[in-house]
């Protein structure tokens, strides 16, 4: 049997008493932990001992490196076109992805888009996507690029190939209280976003009420973080950090949200989310080496629809089916006249995700017409009896629970009772 050149009981010595690790311990630390010899037990205390003392930015960089080794590494150099990819942290109501791949493909950039299904009450990508009729988000390598090449536009599931260790790891912060924790988020997205092979990269990291990060100053670090890591890795990478306060749009679910998006490629659409995407596709197009395209032409003619429909269509999907409705609603109306004062994202993203559009278990299927729509704004004036929002959802059971998740998280009031939430955009980081 190999002799193993280090051991995991002084790793995680010299990480509980707050000592800094060298590349060589990293690197082993995780090949080890893939290939079984350490102990999920010992990771568990790795990874506590990281939240609690931290880690240093070269350590911070060595992890990242030490997980993009632990599989492949895709290579788009045979590509005609450049790529770029954007990574958001998740939040309520956040489908940008789906109209800003199209809408910056329509440039003749390349966006492998890599995602995942969701968990808890933020919703993934693939779970929208999978609402509309014939979608499937499972590709070959050989279709990836084959679509890439051809669409430009490809949002798929990510393979098992790419970082395994991350799987592995994150699979067990998830259960050990230890996923809030900068250097360990940092090095989990990046390590994935990096193995993906994308030239460049605009990070959309989320903060307020229904993001992963609540707090301002740590969605910062956590951009700043992640920033460093692109930028020594070879991969511009800029961040914005973007308010979650409110819910993002007027549709929060599945089905609704793919409606929602194809409204803003329609050249319509909530403002925010319009707001967002030209930011996000601007900042992609830029750093693609395509300066000063009209990205707000390309949703009003027509351009980043085209390019919808062949992405949808080169993966299964039939853009235009219908998309599925629920089998019952449940219409809250304003009990008064006067202004919506109040929308908390959070008790809005429980509430979808009771009503079956999240999932509780990775293993659980969502429910493609489950969610909720939103009629008004914070800001916005109403009258007595007017439709707030819309719950949807396929047994009547989950109105109840969902209801009660939303207790206190809207009113209706006097102008000067409105919350101030912030504006959309709160900073670029690069
Ligand atoms: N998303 C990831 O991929 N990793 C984390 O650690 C947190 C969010």
């Amino acid at each position: 049997m190999a002799v193993e050149p280090f051991d995991a009981v002084d790793i995680i010595r010299t990480k509980r008493d707050a000592g800094v690790l060298s590349t060589e311990q990293i690197d082993w630390l995780i090949d080890a932990y893939t290939r079984g010899y350490v102990a999920d037990s010992q990771m568990s205390a790795f990874t506590m001992a990281v939240y609690l003392n931290g880690m240093e930015r070269r350590e911070i960089r060595d992890l990242t490196l030490a997980m993009i080794a632990s599989g492949e590494r895709l290579n788009f150099d045979t590509l005609s076109k450049r790529t770029t990819d954007k990574h958001s942290t998740g939040g309520v109501g956040d489908k940008i992805t789906l109209p800003l791949a199209p809408l910056v493909a329509s440039f003749g950039v390349a966006v492998p888009q890599l995602s995942g299904r969701g968990l808890g009450h933020t919703g993934g990508t693939l779970d929208k996507l999978e609402s509309i009729p014939g979608w499937r988000a499972d590709l070959t390598n050989d279709e990836f690029f084959a679509q890439l090449e051809d669409v430009g536009a490809v949002v798929c599931a990510a393979g098992t190939g790419l970082a395994p260790a991350d799987k592995k790891l994150y699979a067990l912060r998830d259960v050990t209280a230890t996923v809030e924790c900068i250097p360990l988020i940092a090095s989990s997205i990046m390590s994935k976003k990096i193995a993906e092979g994308t030239a460049s990269l605009v990070l959309d990291v989320k903060f307020g009420g229904g993001a992963f990060l609540k707090d301002l100053g740590y969605a910062r670090e956590l951009a700043r973080t992640m920033t460093e890591l692109g930028d020594d890795a070879g991969v511009k990478t800029t961040a914005f950090l973007t308010n979650m306060n409110v819910p993002l749009g007027l549709a929060i679910g599945n089905a609704n949200e793919v409606r929602e998006s194809v409204e803003v490629l329609a050249g319509g659409g909530p403002a925010d989310v319009v707001e967002l995407t030209l930011v996000l596709a601007r900042e992609m197009l830029d750093q693609a080496g395509v300066i000063d395209a009209d990205v707000e032409g390309a949703l009003k003619n027509g351009k980043a629809m085209d390019t919808w429909r062949r992405m949808i269509s080169a993966q299964g999907g039939d853009p235009d089916a219908a998309l599925p409705t629920a089998k019952e609603t449940h219409v809250v109306t304003a009990p008064r006249s006067g202004v919506l004062t109040r929308q908390d994202a959070l008790p809005f993203g429980v509430a979808a995700w009771r009503l079956g559009a999240g999932r509780a278990r990775p293993q659980d299927p969502v429910q493609h017409a489950a969610g909720i729509d939103l009629h008004a704004k914070p800001g916005d004036e109403v009258t007595e009896g007017q439709p707030l929002f819309t719950l949807s959802a396929d047994e009547p059971e989950r109105f109840e629970r969902a209801l009660e998740a939303l207790e206190g998280s809207w009113a209706v009031g006097p102008r000067d009772e409105l919350v101030d939430y912030g504006p959309l955009i709160a900073t670029r980081i690069d």
